[in-house]
């Protein structure tokens, strides 16, 4: 696709576009910046979408001659407060003499090949050859404030990345209340609106309800993107997987956020994202400049779907480290649910053995190793390994997953301190806690205090030496509480900027490591998907999607999260029945063949289970290996949502679209319903396709008149079918 940003002097129009996308601003009266178009490409835009400007009661202008142009129609860039625009603006500040007015005019521009690199923040990957961006300064001159709208199109996707930069050029400090990565002004035409909410152990729960006046808004002030509302905002015309207009924002970014959709009186609609400004505020000091996180905006025309393929695209090729973006993870099998805490080396020796003979390929160690953690009330912080459980030490462990030819992995906390241990005893004041206040407790914990150069410095060197030391390959970083206090007991900064300062802390210590191993392979994971986001994803290729490994509830779990991730960006294991967080029993093929559309890997107890079974699991895991190139590099489907049916589908495709693999569920069984019928709208019209069954089928077969797919007796039953398009002299 040719890319371009052009900005035509006679219209006054940038115009970004890769012939797939256009993006439009108009520069007003060599001033301001409007927004004109987001969508799908369009050739020698005319303007004529422009709204009509309207003299109301109300409305007020700049001036008498242009009492027609006032701020309540302008669809803006930055919209401001003190200029007319009554919704929610995009940047906030105060200054010096406790002004909150500000009036930056356009000042100039610029183009460059590539992406812009925000050094303290996780952000998008491109080559000079991938994408092009374009920069909006704009200046007030009386505050001495520069504004700098970032604005980047790629070249193979039809993604946007939006951020803000702020520089103070006064002598005068002053500070920051608000500052989104994005605003988009639109119109409602009666669109839906999509998000998700959701808990621990019940993440990526999809909502879609209408958009009515006034403003709606989610985000987190949690310290983590959280999974309550995790950072995702749709609005879509059919609100449909397969068909119609989507237009969706996402924030790369790990802490609080914020997303807004506001409908006003005249059905001008307008969406924003960024920082959550309820727990954000900044001091900027004379020549100091402040950057956004990055938004992402994806437009589909093909529904949810193609929203989806953006989404995936995007993180694969411009957002994870690259060389995981075509890395095989290790099948693994996770203590966790196998022992808990009850770990030991006797018995993690048997497990190797057994992992081993059943066709694993890493073993890894959950909580429960170090210094006395025989429960989440100790020890955090205390990262020895414990001597009584592993008398000699980790060596046996790591030796005997080499010579068998297998990875070792281990889990680790490291945000974290537990009042009981000897690290809150040497260093108290590395709690986040208030100075007058104790501190509250989450899973029996405090957080460590990230703020903190020498917080950071000294994780960064216990990991660093943890890892030289035992040559672990994967490293499952956990971060099990959400934060409460937002103050250090050692700096002085204001509270509102804890905890993005928290979250640059972070950052800095996982830019520092993931740099230092690259090819250590980090799993992250907060209970689940309790802080996961595309500023994550940015250093760890996978995530442990959700503490939740029951063969029924996972299918939602996993469906929601894939409108964001690629199913392969996401683990999930086989456990145990009845299920440890919901005490259902599913059939053993259900859990594998949910675990099999992500990144797979095991977490029941192969001590315990019969001869018969450990023949099933060892073909299972075989079966897993030839499956997984395709898992891994497909395109991904939904076909039936399992938050509107009794049943969920979808489909894997292959990137050559020559292999497709179907994976279906259907919950309760009932007497009246045996099966489904499915249409397959993504096949070939003309082509053949053969699947595992034998049977051979038209495309537009598939498509259209579908294909009636039948289960098992039973409740929780699960259907596979592999499909081959047939070459043409077959
Ligand atoms: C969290 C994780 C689990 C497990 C436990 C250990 O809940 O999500 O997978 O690692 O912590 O304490």
């Amino acid at each position: 696709m040719t890319l371009s940003i052009t900005f035509d002097s006679t219209t006054n129009y940038f115009h970004l576009t890769n012939q797939s996308i256009s993006y439009i601003i108009e520069l007003l009266d060599n001033r301001y910046l409007i927004h004109r178009y987001w969508g799908k490409s369009v050739r020698n835009y005319s303007g004529a979408n422009r709204l009509p400007s309207y003299k109301k009661t109300f409305a007020s202008f700049q001036s008498l001659e242009q009492d027609n142009q006032s701020f309540e129609f302008l669809p803006q860039e930055c919209p401001l407060s003190f200029m007319g625009d009554y919704k929610e603006a995009g940047l906030k500040l105060r200054l010096a003499d406790q002004s909150e007015m500000l009036r930056p005019i356009f000042h100039s521009y610029n183009i460059f090949n590539g992406v812009p690199n925000l050094p303290d923040l996780p952000h998008a990957r491109a080559t000079i050859d991938e994408a092009k961006t374009l920069v909006l300064t704009l200046i007030d001159s009386t505050s001495r404030v520069q504004l700098d709208l970032f604005y980047s199109i790629f070249k193979d996707n039809n993604t946007i990345i939006r951020s803000s930069k702020l520089t103070n050029l006064s002598s005068d400090e002053f500070e920051i209340q608000h500052f989104a990565s994005a605003t988009i002004d639109t119109l409602y035409q009666g669109q839906q609106l999509t998000s998700f909410y959701g808990s621990h152990q019940k993440e990526f729960q999809l909502q879609h309800t209408s958009i009515t006046h006034g403003q709606f808004r989610i985000g987190s002030s949690r310290g983590a993107s959280g999974p309550q509302y995790p950072p995702f905002i749709a609005i879509s015309d059919l609100a449909h997987e397969c068909y119609g207009e989507v237009r969706a924002l996402t924030l790369i970014y790990s802490g609080n956020h914020t997303e807004l959709i506001e409908r006003d009186q005249y059905d001008q609609l307008r969406l924003q994202i960024g920082l959550n400004p309820e727990m954000f505020s900044w001091k900027l000091g004379p020549k100091e400049c402040f950057s956004t996180p990055q938004a992402v905006l994806v437009y589909s025309d093909a529904g949810f779907n193609g929203m989806s393929h953006q989404f995936h695209h995007f993180t694969r090729h411009h957002l994870l480290p690259s060389q995981f973006k075509n890395e095989i993870a290790p099948i693994l099998i996770n203590s966790w649910e196998m022992t808990y805490f009850d770990v030991n080396e006797e018995q993690m020796l048997q497990v190797i053995e057994q992992a081993h003979q059943l066709g694993f390929e890493a073993v890894v160690l959950d909580d429960g190793w170090f210094s006395g953690r025989n429960s989440s009330k100790t020890s955090l912080g205390d990262w020895h390994v414990d001597p009584i459980k592993f008398p000699n030490d980790l060596t046996p462990l790591v030796n005997s997953c080499q010579q068998k030819g297998m990875k070792f992995g281990i889990w680790f906390e490291p945000e974290m301190i537990s009042a009981q241990s000897q690290l809150c005893k040497e260093k108290p004041e590395w709690i986040v806690k208030s100075p007058y206040f104790p501190a509250y407790y989450g899973r029996n914990q405090y957080v460590l205090d990230l703020t903190q150069k020498e917080v950071q410095d000294w994780l960064i060197q216990t990991l660093s030496t943890f890892i030289e030391t035992y040559h672990v390959d994967y490293i499952k970083w956990d971060m099990n509480r959400h934060l409460v206090e937002n103050e250090s007991q050692l700096a002085h900064f204001l509270p509102k900027e804890f905890s993005h300062r928290y979250m640059l802390g972070l950052y800095r210590v996982l830019n520092y490591l993931t740099q230092q191993f690259p090819n250590l392979l980090f799993e992250n994971c907060s209970s689940g998907g309790g802080r996961l986001d595309f500023g994550m994803l940015y250093y760890f290729p996978q995530t442990w999607l959700s503490d939740n490994t029951d063969g029924l509830d996972r299918q939602a779990i996993q469906y929601g999260a894939s409108y964001l991730f690629h199913p392969y960006q996401l683990t999930g294991h086989v456990s145990a029945v009845p299920n440890h967080q919901t005490n259902r029993t599913t059939p053993l093929q259900t859990r594998m063949d949910l675990a099999d559309s992500t990144n797979m890997g095991y977490e029941l107890n192969i001590l315990k289970t019969s001869l018969e079974d450990n023949h099933v699991i060892a073909h299972h895991i075989n079966r897993y290996k030839s499956l997984r190139q395709l898992i891994q590099t497909s395109r991904f489907y939904r076909l039936l949502s399992p938050f509107d049916h009794n049943a969920t589908a979808w489909l894997f495709e292959s990137e050559d679209k020559e292999n497709y693999y179907l994976v279906a569920f259907r919950n309760t069984y009932s007497v009246s319903q045996t099966g489904y019928l499915l249409r397959i709208p993504y096949l070939d019209d003309n082509a053949y396709y053969i699947t595992s069954n034998g049977e051979s089928y038209t495309g537009s077969d598939l498509k259209n008149a579908g294909l009636f797919i039948s289960f098992e007796k039973g409740d929780y039953q699960s259907y596979t079918l592999y499909l081959k398009k047939k070459r043409e002299n077959h």
